[in-house]
């Protein structure tokens, strides 16, 4: 039995993985965070479908994390993953079950990804730059069983099932519309998010802060080389129904702070994005 989301009863109903697993010490060379989770995803050939799994232990009993060790990372592999490190910290910060704990670790992380991304990807002998981003990394995933994460991630994972696009990739492309999107749900904590990015203008309104959080988003990205649209990373317009429809049983959607109402808005939304 597969994880699976109900989204008009906001359930999660999760299957028990019974099977003994063998210990894992993890030594990350991107900035994917998955060393610091008990999710797993896993996508399903015959449907497309990218279910995700969850289990404790699955988590890495150590994990060392040693800026050496990613310099040899392809530069798009690793700036991207740095962004998917931004969309964690961005969404797990509006999430409707966010605590202040986990939003001060989103924060910070987020002020230390428009310092560091780039100048790692300038110099990729920079282990200061490198060993910073890894901490910052670890930060948007601390606590993740206790904090959510919402429809911007669950569009990456059947991305990813439906049309083969590594997440770090698709989030470049979904992050700044995810965040116009949230943004009546969100105008406040936005605006938190924009004064990470060092915005000082104490006079704007939340939603001047905030359309300015999302140009320093796509600003960021573009500067980095990364793309904007679906269409420049092979996804073709008749995979966006599917993809729509997948996305409404991601089970990230439970604590997202706009809910969809259907499968149409999540196209319509994908429509922009392409
Ligand atoms: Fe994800």
């Amino acid at each position: 039995m597969r994880a699976h989301y109900d989204y008009q009863t906001r359930k999660i109903t999760a299957p028990k993985l019974t099977r003994a697993k063998p210990p894992v010490i993890a030594i990350p060379t991107t900035l994917s965070a998955g060393e610091f989770s008990s999710a797993m995803g896993i996508t399903d050939d015959a449907t497309g479908a990218k279910d995700i799994f969850i289990d404790p232990k699955v988590v890495p009993r150590a994990v060392i994390l040693d800026p050496v060790m990613t310099t040899a990372t392809p530069a798009r592999l690793w700036s991207s993953t740095g962004i998917k490190a931004l969309h964690n910290a961005v969404e797990r910060y509006y999430a409707l079950n966010a605590n202040p704990f986990i939003q001060g670790l989103c924060l910070e992380a987020t002020r230390n990804v428009f310092r560091y991304l780039k100048r790692s990807v300038d110099d990729s002998n920079d282990l200061d730059a490198r060993g910073r981003l890894q901490f910052l990394n670890w930060m948007t995933a601390f606590g993740a069983g206790k904090g959510g994460i919402g429809l911007g991630h669950g569009i990456c994972h059947q991305l990813g099932g439906v049309c083969d696009v590594p997440h770090g990739i698709s989030g470049c492309i979904v992050l700044p519309f995810m965040m116009e999107f949230n943004r009546p749900a969100t105008l406040e904590k936005q605006r938190q998010i924009a004064m990470a990015m060092g915005f000082e203008d104490t006079a704007a309104s939340d939603e001047e802060a905030a359309i300015w959080a999302e140009q320093q988003v796509r600003g960021l990205i573009a500067s980095l080389g990364l793309p904007a649209r679906l269409q420049e990373v092979g996804v073709k317009r008749e995979d966006l129904p599917k993809v729509a429809e997948m996305t409404l049983r991601d089970r990230t959607l439970s604590p997202t702070p706009r809910p969809p109402r259907d499968a149409d808005e999540i196209f319509t939304l994908l429509e922009r994005m392409f």
